[in-house]
């Protein structure tokens, strides 16, 4: 069985994760253009910070979800299978899907890197508390970040710029070598199951990749409880939550495959 798994916020919804574009989502409260666009990091890298420092620490007391766990499963049990997730949250990694099976496309929210050159900090457990004292920080290894500090933000100790989350912002490239891991899967054949789930799907490349993915007669399935634009293009529309649909799709496919 070849399998793509496409999903988006509404998929962590039930971790406790707002989603963006919800009825409680982050950008009814906020507006994306002052939290997350590399222009508002240049105005103010504290608000910024502070932002992705909360939500660190929300993600970090959630747990994976049974979405989550029946994407796992069924990644193990597919013979060809590749997840993208357009969340930056690290739930799907934590309920135990393997790295080479998952690609992050809009980035990691744990990793730290600079906004200028290639740097980049990973994470380390015991700096995770660190924030009030040094908030670009939270999360990454000081060693590899920098021991200079600007108005507690932590600067590059390769080129002294400012770090910065290591997520995609709006008005920003998706990274290469990940759109390059996309490209090959789908390139590498059609799927005979294509899973969208909890995403808006708001971004045409999600939903060019949905449809190439199902190109020859391959199911598409969506999972959510509202209308997207790919539900038109579905050949099964469930309009549930992701953590009671997905372990019955789930269970259904490897029974039948
Ligand atoms: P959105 O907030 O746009 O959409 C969440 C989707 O999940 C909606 O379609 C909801 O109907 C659905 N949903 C809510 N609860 C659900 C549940 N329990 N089970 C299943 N579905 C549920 O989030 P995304 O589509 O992920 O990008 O947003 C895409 C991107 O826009 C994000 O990665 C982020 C955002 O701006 C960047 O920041 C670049």
């Amino acid at each position: 069985m070849r399998v793509l798994v496409l999903t988006g916020a509404g998929v962590s919804a039930e971790s406790g994760i707002p989603t963006f574009r919800g009825k409680d989502g982050y950008w009814r409260n906020f507006d994306p253009a002052k939290l997350a666009t590399p222009e508002a990091f240049a105005r103010d890298p504290q608000l910024v910070w502070e932002w992705y420092h909360e939500r660190r620490q929300r993600i970090r007391k959630a747990r994976p979800n049974a979405a989550h766990e029946a994407i796992t499963r069924l990644a193990h049990h597919a013979e060809d299978f590749l997840l993208v997730t357009q969340n930056v949250d690290d739930l799907h990694t934590r309920a135990g899907i393997p790295a080479q099976r998952m690609v992050q496309i809009h980035g990691d929210i744990f990793v730290t890197r600079c906004s200028r050159c290639d740097w980049r900090a990973e994470l380390c457990d015991a700096e995770r508390s660190n924030f009030r004292d040094h908030p670009g920080l939270a999360g990454a290894r000081p060693s590899t970040v920098s021991n200079e500090y600007e108005d507690g933000i932590p600067k590059c100790s390769q080129c002294a710029a400012l770090m910065r989350p290591g997520v995609v912002w709006f008005g920003e490239q998706l990274p290469w070598n990940e759109l390059e891991r996309v490209e090959n899967f789908l390139d590498g054949g059609a799927c005979d199951v294509v899973i969208v789930a909890g995403t808006t799907a708001t971004f045409g490349y999600i939903i060019d990749w949905a449809l190439r993915g199902s190109r020859d007669g391959g199911e598409l399935i969506e999972v959510n409880p509202e209308e997207t634009p790919l539900s038109r293009f579905a050949t099964q529309l469930v309009r549930e939550p992701a953590a009671i649909a997905l372990p019955h799709i789930v269970d259904q496919l490897i029974r039948s495959r």
